[in-house]
């Protein structure tokens, strides 16, 4: 891997302050000194170690996180690199949130970890810190964090995972997750098939190797410049994301005499650079939520039309799972991101910074030829005409709505239909699959009260299962509009984060079973074609949902005091820079 070409130094970093930062408590630098080294002594270290930069390390590992399974071997890894270039490595826990382990949702943790991240880097010494992150909200809530706490950082992602095998078919999570238990929905696949494949979806650590949340993220630090080139798409079990670790913790003690924050890496300029990424990668709708709370941390300006007139003239380019056909690991032995980089060199600003202080122009243009790949297509063969995702407008979304176009179904991305309305998650679950639902495929299901507030923490729940008796008539797609969020690794015509969400009363919120709503891709548009007097009738006995009436306490209150809208990353309102 190109992250591994560090030449080793012996000699000691100087201008370092390591022990020395942040002294403040006493009033007196020279005793707080003297007690921070007495009590670290305990630890067994001499002054000759405790004299030379410290490089803080984010261990995330956790036994509730397999995505974050090899964590401890990159910790190893990460500090062997700090030494080798003469600098001190502490590892210190944080948050830890994994997607399929966390109650209610991991958005409503997300902040929390963005917090614990952001408050135990600036109050611990450390000349520069290794953020270790992967699964779909630790890599997000690690650029907020390190965003606000303005300390010099480096991501290091933990990698997809292989990819797995069942009866000859190659597998990925969680695409084929989802896939086969729509067949298994169906009535195709058995309890003991099932039971069987559920063992080979999820073969080694690491996160999903799909182009899901995490592999878009990995992918869109590498474009904001904020981990070395290659190393948001290395498998996570390779011997090359051990060396990467290694080669990161080298960095991470040349950042810490640069001073270079991430402010000063993740520009205006390298936000647009991640916009490009996400649309030609294929990327989950879920980064443009995160990307949105990034920004605000920068005080960057986030302009959802910007991202919609990228996605015009940018076309996805990864031929990769749910979009495509491949995984991870061929992106990664096709050339990975700097490749990528190189084929969009027209579209990006090849001039915006990067964390080892190259441009990213550099990156691109050192970027490995492989023959013969197809995973990675040219401007001129793209793997669809258009980028990724589209954002609407209209009077059902009057503060945008997201759709993965490059996902959906080309002929209903026209459609006008009949609303089949379900009041939240648990009444969507409870009656999707009633035989006497009344419903058509020609109808659109409309689920509310799932976005940041509603839910709360906005699930991902806006890919409503199709009816049961659609399904077994053969139905795959059909349209299907909320304030929701989707996993990055599903697929189909879904219009996602409509804002304002219902739970703030919004048109969202007052739209009836039987009203008429038009989608219109290619115009940008969603509409409820209901009358303003109409809605405005219906407003007046709307009410807000019950746990937003009743009394709150801890994190649950300070989430639901704070927290924005998608269109605002869905953030606290006091994180904003
Ligand atoms: Fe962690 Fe998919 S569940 S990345
Ligand atoms: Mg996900």
């Amino acid at each position: 891997s190109k992250a591994t070409t560090n030449k080793t130094t012996t000699k000691r970093p100087k201008a370092a302050s390591g022990m020395r930062k942040g002294l403040t408590a006493y009033g007196d630098p020279g005793f707080s000194l003297f007690l921070r080294k007495a009590f670290i002594k305990a630890a067994g270290f001499s002054d000759d170690a405790l004299d030379r930069p410290i490089i803080g390390i984010t261990d995330t590992s956790s036994d509730y996180n397999p995505c974050h399974g090899n964590v401890r071997a990159l910790v190893e890894a990460v500090k062997r690199g700090v030494m080798l270039s003469g600098g001190l490595p502490f590892a210190f826990p944080t948050v830890s949130i994994h997607e399929s382990f966390s109650n209610p949702t991991s958005m409503f943790l997300r902040n929390l970890m963005a917090m614990d991240t952001e408050e135990m880097v600036r109050a611990q010494p450390m000349d520069a810190v290794v953020l270790i992150g992967g699964c779909d909200k630790t890599v997000p809530a690690q650029l907020m964090g390190a965003a606000s706490a303005d300390v010099p950082a480096i991501q290091l992602i933990t990698g997809p995972m292989l990819v797995g095998h069942y009866k000859g078919e190659v597998l990925g999570a969680c695409t084929d997750c989802r896939r086969l238990w729509a067949m298994h929905r169906a009535g195709k696949i058995d309890e003991a098939e099932i039971e069987a494949v559920s063992q080979r979806l999820a073969p080694t650590v690491g996160t999903c190797m799909v182009m899901g949340t995490a592999s878009t993220m990995g992918c869109i630090v590498e474009a904001l410049g904020m981990a070395l080139p290659h190393t948001g798409t290395i498998p996570a079990t390779h011997a090359d994301r051990i060396r990467a670790a290694e080669a990161s913790g080298r960095e991470a003690v040349k950042l810490a005499a640069s001073g270079r924050k991430p402010r000063d890496v993740m520009t205006q300029a390298s936000l647009r650079n991640a916009m490009v990424v996400l649309q030609a990668i294929g990327g989950s709708t879920n980064a443009v939520v995160h990307l949105a709370a990034v920004a605000g941390r920068l005080g960057l300006s986030w302009d959802l039309d910007e991202l919609d007139r990228i996605g015009r003239e940018v076309p996805v380019l990864l031929d990769l799972k749910p979009a495509g056909s491949n995984y991870m690991e061929h992106f990664h032995w096709s050339g990975g991101v700097p490749r990528l980089l190189k084929e969009l060199k027209d579209h990006l600003d090849l001039d915006a910074p990067t964390v080892t202080g190259e441009r990213l122009g550099d990156w691109a243009e050192r970027a490995e030829e492989v023959p013969g790949q197809t995973i990675i297509r040219s401007l001129g063969q793209p793997l669809k005409k258009t980028g990724a995702h589209a954002v609407l407008r209209g009077s059902l979304a009057p503060g945008g709505a997201v759709i993965k176009a490059a996902a959906a179904t080309p002929k209903l991305m026209v459609h006008t239909g009949r609303a089949v309305v379900f009041e939240d998650v648990e009444d969507m679950t409870n009656r999707i699959d009633d035989p006497d639902l009344d419903v058509t495929a020609d109808d659109i299901l409309v689920m509310r009260n799932a976005g940041p507030k509603g839910h709360p923490g906005m699930p991902e729940a806006g890919l409503l299962p199709i009816p049961k008796k659609l399904a077994q008539q053969g139905v795959t797609d059909m349209i299907r509009i909320s304030d929701a969020r989707m996993s990055g690794t599903a697929y189909g015509t879904i219009v996602l984060h409509v804002t304002p969400e219902a739970a703030e009363g919004s048109p969202l919120a007052l739209v009836r079973s039987g009203d008429r709503i038009s989608l219109d891709v290619p115009n940008r548009r969603v509409d409820l074609l209901v009358s303003e007097a109409e809605l405005a009738e219906r407003r007046k006995s709307w009410r807000k949902p019950k746990h937003m009436r009743q009394r709150q306490r801890g994190y649950r209150k300070l989430y639901l005091d704070h927290v924005t809208q998608a269109d605002k990353g869905c953030d606290f309102d006091f994180l904003e820079k």
